[in-house]
């Protein structure tokens, strides 16, 4: 896979992709991560990015230019399956969305600022929009490194074990059960004793019920939720 993150902040993603699983996924060539400046397509001699609203509402807008001009270069190098806009307004994210961008081969994230970009943009290159949930971030930034994990936990190879992507929470409609590790009694804290029994098809049914329990009290709305 081939992820492209268009950003006017690429710096501000520096961090989420060079540690741990993610940055794991991009050295064994599970994905491939590459952040563009829009500043660097700006045709302006002072490489402006934005400018004043039509109509004279408040706050500044991504001018459609550099955006175009970047998005246009990427799509002559190759064909990308969604070219995603992150923002607040867009379809909140979920685990079904995660799961059918996984199976993409390039994708590209536009980061949004200010008050957005140019509606045009939206009109004439997206594909997608998508936001991460009811608060308004700073810019579409940090949106796109949540959703990009997800994608990335979910590629077949990733993961050591191949097992623990499908037990998630969420991953069958259900949040997932507690755990416990060693050891057994941490001060009078003990470990729920069918977990030590052995006896696995008991402790499955325990942790199918633990999960339902934590679902029931916790997520009511997912019982009734099939969206993705
Ligand atoms: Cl995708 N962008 C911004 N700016 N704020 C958000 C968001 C995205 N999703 C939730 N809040």
């Amino acid at each position: 896979m081939r992820i492209d993150i268009l950003t006017i902040h690429p710096h501000l993603l520096d961090g989420p992709f060079s540690h741990s699983i993610l940055q794991r996924a991009q050295d064994k060539g599970h994905v491939e991560i590459h952040l563009h400046d829009i500043r660097d397509y700006s045709d302006d001699k002072h490489k402006k990015v934005d400018d004043y609203a039509f109509g004279g509402s408040a706050g500044m807008v991504m001018t459609i230019q550099p955006i175009a001009t970047l998005i246009d270069k990427l799509k002559s190098d190759r064909d990308y399956d969604e070219i995603i806009y992150m923002t607040p307004d867009g379809e909140q994210m979920n685990q079904g969305i995660s799961n059918a961008l996984s199976l993409k081969t390039n994708i590209i994230f536009l980061c949004g600022h200010y008050k957005g970009v140019d509606q045009r943009i939206r009109d004439h290159y997206i594909t997608r929009e998508i936001s991460i949930g009811d608060y308004v971030l700073s810019g579409g930034e940090l949106a796109a490194a949540v959703v990009v994990d997800s994608i990335i936990r979910l590629i077949p190879g990733v993961l050591g074990d191949e097992s623990s992507a499908l037990s998630d929470s969420f991953q069958d409609g259900l949040l997932a059960p507690p755990v416990y590790t060693r050891p057994s009694n941490y001060n009078g804290w003990e470990v729920p004793p069918i977990l030590l029994s052995g006896n696995f098809p008991e402790i499955e049914k325990w942790m199918h019920e633990q999960a339902m329990e934590r679902t029931k009290a916790r997520r009511p709305d997912l019982f009734n939720d099939k969206s993705d």
